[in-house]
């Protein structure tokens, strides 16, 4: 019966669908993490960051541990963007107080250096974690699989970690677009496979990082951000048709409408500096939308984080919207004001 479907239909998969709801779903970034002291137990059990992304019973159970605690919409699977460059042969370790460190990849000769033959071998424990999660998901609650985008992995990669300006690798990006251009295509057959055989195992609606996607020019953003978000997105809707993207080019501005007029885009997710009302008129009118909290907002609590969450869905609450962050939980997060937070979106109807 097509009513029965409809009833049976996910909360957050309604939304990305483009059907707005009496109650919004809703997610947080970086929702699995170090502000959770049951987190911090299984971390220091595995070891590694690494190691916990890679041992799939306990990356599924800390992509369980915020959706037992507060009642999210969607678990996102645990996991990082880097595993790409590390499964391509770019080692990538995690160091305590500083973030990923990789070998720099600086000219086109390095390139030489990647090899794609043993990605699904070295992210065979990733899909491992999303089948556990699925197998393991309450009622109601969509699971979320996710990658970086290319330009955001690309800059990790150029400049061996965390960088303030990339400046590397918009150095190569517009100096050198050839051989820039092949690096971006690797990232982009390698994210494809990745995420169809994320969706195989078991993910039902996909997130595309691109975390430094506002450090580009137009042009830029363009050509290394929305363009090869793109490629991914149509690819995999001929792989693995229906399922879900929402696309976070972080930090574009009145760019993120190059985003919403591009179809295969499910819904974007917007960044805490995007205005609300011009975002519900610009694109809200053609695509979901979600977001846009500040995380610094969920640290301080109270009427303040309360004030503007209530501010942001009366803006977009006639939907089609997903509550979110502007970008992820901070470490030092008091859970009781993600547990208060929840509680406002959970109740809160127009
Ligand atoms: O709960 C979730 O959101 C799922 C898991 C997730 C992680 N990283 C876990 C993680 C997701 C979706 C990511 C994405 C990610 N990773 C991005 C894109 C989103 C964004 O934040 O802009 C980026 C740029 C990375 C790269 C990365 N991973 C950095 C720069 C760092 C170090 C900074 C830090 O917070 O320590 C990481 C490590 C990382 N990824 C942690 C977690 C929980 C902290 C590691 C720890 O436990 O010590």
């Amino acid at each position: 019966m097509p009513g029965d479907e409809r009833t049976a239909e996910k909360p957050l998969l309604a939304a990305l669908a483009g059907r707005a709801s009496a109650r919004i779903p809703f997610w947080f970034m970086r929702q699995a993490g170090r502000y959770l002291p049951e987190y911090r137990a299984v971390r220091q059990q595995a070891g590694g960051f690494l190691d916990l992304c890679f041992t799939p019973e306990l990356a599924a159970e800390v992509t369980l541990q915020p959706v037992r605690r507060f009642g999210m919409d969607a678990a996102i699977l645990f996991s990082d963007i880097l595993v790409i460059p590390h499964a391509l042969g770019q080692r990538v370790s995690f160091q305590e107080g500083v973030g990923p460190v990789l070998p720099p990849l600086r000219r086109p000769a390095d390139l030489s250096s990647l090899s794609g033959d043993g990605l699904h071998a070295s992210l065979a424990p990733v899909y491992d974690t999303v089948r556990r999660v699925r197998a393991a998901l309450p009622e109601g609650v969509t699971l979320i699989g996710f990658a970086g985008a290319p330009w955001t992995v690309a800059t990790y990669m150029v400049e061996g970690g965390g960088s303030r300006d990339h400046a590397a690798t918009k150095r190569w990006a517009y100096g050198d677009p050839a051989s820039f251009g092949e690096l971006m295509q690797r990232l982009t057959d390698s994210t494809v496979a990745y995420l169809v055989a994320q969706i195989d195992a078991g993910a039902e609606a996909i997130q595309l990082f691109d975390s430094w996607a506002g450090a580009l020019s137009e042009s830029g953003v363009r050509c290394w951000s929305l363009q090869p978000m793109a490629e991914i997105v149509r690819r995999i809707g001929e792989l693995r048709p229906g399922v879900p993207v929402i696309a976070f080019p972080r930090g574009v501005g009145a760019a993120y409408v190059m985003f919403a007029a591009e179809p295969s885009f499910s819904a974007l997710s917007l960044d805490t500096g995007v205005p609300l009302q011009w975002a519900a008129e610009n694109l809200q009118a053609c695509r979901a939308v979600q977001g846009n909290l500040d995380p610094q907002l969920v640290v301080v609590g109270g009427t303040a984080m309360r004030d503007e969450a209530l501010r942001i869905l009366d803006v977009f609450g006639d939907g089609p919207f997903v509550f979110n962050l502007g970008h992820g939980f901070v470490p030092d997060t008091p859970p009781e004001h993600v547990a208060e937070l929840s509680d406002l979106i959970r109740e809160w109807r127009r």
